[in-house]
């Protein structure tokens, strides 16, 4: 399994590094110095693994997804850039170094946000498929991660219902996976149904995914995770509605029904290992 990740890791890696470095010379270099700063920071890359496996698991080369992957991996960056701003939940580590807008400023942080964003849509774009620029726009915007943000920052202080903390992790966080999932099986030309089960599949294990981030900001090392923890308090997480032990039901729970979608699709066993994993991951 750890052989078939860090083949994808490497690849996105050099994929993400040379789609910038062609643009060194430009005069608002600092931009690109600022938005590398995050973007090869050594994030986990889960979604474009997500990408490159929802393509293979379609029977098509997994290369195909690439500038899906890349893209996605892009907004995400993006997503966490403004998400630690001071206006939002006003973080200072991000993937093991300061964050974005304390080495840079709030400014170049906000544009360096801003320009990941756009461009993932060029290196989108390159893969000529119309529907799933669609897809990643839809995910991306006031119907996926954002609209999930700003739920996220408005139910802060107030108690919510089951319901309504899944109405915002499924778009804060679910979304860009859904995205990753669904392209992923686009580029290596999915049938309907296996769409449709990626984007089962994606749905339980985003929520699965997020559950198990709320849980590390208790349970985690914030050495280890990169971020500080500890800092939810106001929020509105599953941690806080149902405490530490029925968060690890609900983990197991949206994991396995994420991973019965994946009959639609041949050779699943990498992603299944790869599901369970995440279950109990301190990273
Ligand atoms: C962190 O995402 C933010 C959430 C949506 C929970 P990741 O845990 O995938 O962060 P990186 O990409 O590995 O830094
Ligand atoms: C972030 O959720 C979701 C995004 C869209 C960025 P969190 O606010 O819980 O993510 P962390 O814990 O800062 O990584
Ligand atoms: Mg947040
Ligand atoms: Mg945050
Ligand atoms: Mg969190």
């Amino acid at each position: 399994m750890n052989e078939r990740t860090n083949q994808y890791r490497e690849y996105i890696e050099t994929y993400l590094k040379d789609w910038y470095a062609r643009f060194h010379h430009e005069p608002q270099s600092k931009l690109f110095e600022s938005m590398e700063y995050s973007l090869l920071a050594g994030g986990k890359r889960l979604r474009p693994v997500f990408a490159f496996e929802f393509c293979r698991m379609c029977g098509a080369d997994w290369k195909k997804a690439a500038p899906f992957a890349a893209a996605i991996e892009m907004i995400h960056t993006y997503s966490l850039i403004h998400d630690d701003l001071p206006s939002m939940d006003n973080d200072d580590y991000r993937r093991g170094r300061l964050t974005n807008h304390k080495v840079y400023g709030e400014a170049m942080a906000i544009l360096a946000g801003d320009a990941l964003l756009t461009d993932a849509f060029a290196v989108a774009s390159t893969a000529g498929i119309t529907d799933a620029i669609a897809v990643l726009a839809e995910c991306a915007g006031s119907l996926g991660m954002v609209g999930g943000q700003v739920l996220d920052i408005m139910s802060e202080e107030r108690v919510l219902t089951e319901q309504e903390v899944i109405d915002i992790q499924t778009r804060k966080t679910g979304a860009l996976i859904n995205a990753a999932c669904v392209t992923g099986a686009m580029a290596g030309g999915a049938s309907e149904a296996q769409i449709a089960a990626a984007g089962t599949f994606a749905g339980a294990l985003g929520l699965a995914f997020q559950i198990r981030d709320d849980m590390l900001d208790v349970i985690g090392n914030a050495q280890e995770l990169g971020k500080a923890v500890g800092v939810d308090g106001s929020k509105n997480t599953f941690v806080r509605l149902y405490g530490l032990e029925k968060c690890e039901e609900l983990v197991q729970k949206y994991t396995e029904i994420a991973i019965d979608a994946l009959s639609a699709f041949a050779d699943t066993g990498y992603m299944t290992k790869l599901a369970k994993s995440l279950t109990a991951r301190t990273v």
